[in-house]
């Protein structure tokens, strides 16, 4: 066969090849799924965003679980996980505090100029999402702390705690999954979050731990921006 007919009868036979993960940017892709049913495999990240107006429509008030404040929210299809992995870690004797939860589009309007102000635009796009592209609006990611301490993210390294190591070893068993790794910014385009977890339900969490990817990576892999 000539080589140009082997290269055509070749393209028929090979699978496409997936496209790589995009190198960290600043871009506003409109989220492929993004509708609210699609919660556990929504791709957000520094390049994909949500419509200013998605905003779910189940969420309840996280004291349901006996954690955080009254305006606190998170999705209801997160919360049976949810009381179940606090009953198992106070079972452990281990108090874990939600630090932040639901947050609107105009809620991560304020949290990102806030860091902005705080840090410098530089330091604030590593470390908070620009409006639309935080997994907070999704309803479905927590932000946790130690019951007796301050925000996570004054410690040096949360998981160092009883109640980080705690939830890095067993959070996937309910669902989570640690957002942002140690050691993977490259990947994920922020900086190491051990107190930020997002609910995706048992089978993907368990899906993600199995792959050794981080969800961003995952979730491009099985073709969540749309090219799949
Ligand atoms: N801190 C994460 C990236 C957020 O703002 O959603
Ligand atoms: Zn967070």
């Amino acid at each position: 066969m000539r080589p140009m007919f082997l290269s055509l009868a070749l393209l028929t036979v090979l699978p496409a090849v997936a496209a790589p993960l995009p190198v960290c940017g600043y871009e506003d892709r409109p989220a492929t799924l993004a509708g609210y049913d699609d919660w556990p495999h929504t791709l957000l990240d520094t390049l994909y965003r949500l419509p200013e107006g998605y905003a779910p429509e189940d969420l309840v008030p996280v004291s349901d679980a006996g954690v955080g404040t009254g305006d606190m929210r998170v999705r209801g299809v997160a919360m049976p996980d949810l009381q179940a992995l606090l009953a198992e870690a106070e079972a452990a004797e281990v108090r874990l505090e939600v630090q932040s939860a639901y947050r609107s589009y105009e809620y991560q309007v304020q949290t990102f100029a806030y860091w902005v102000a705080q840090d410098g635009l530089g330091a604030a796009l590593k470390t908070s999402a620009r409006p639309g592209h935080s997994e907070h609006q999704l309803g479905t990611a927590l932000d946790f702390r130690s019951a007796d301490g301050p925000a996570a993210w004054e410690l040096t390294d949360w998981h160092e705690t009883p109640e980080g190591a705690w939830l890095a070893e067993n959070a996937t068993r309910f669902g989570f999954v640690m957002s942002y790794p140690k050691g993977e910014e490259a990947v994920t385009c922020y900086s190491y979050e051990p107190w930020h977890y997002r609910y995706v339900g048992r089978e993907v969490a368990a899906e993600v731990e199995a792959s050794g990817l981080t969800l961003r990576e995952w979730l491009w892999r099985r073709g969540s921006h749309g090219a799949g």
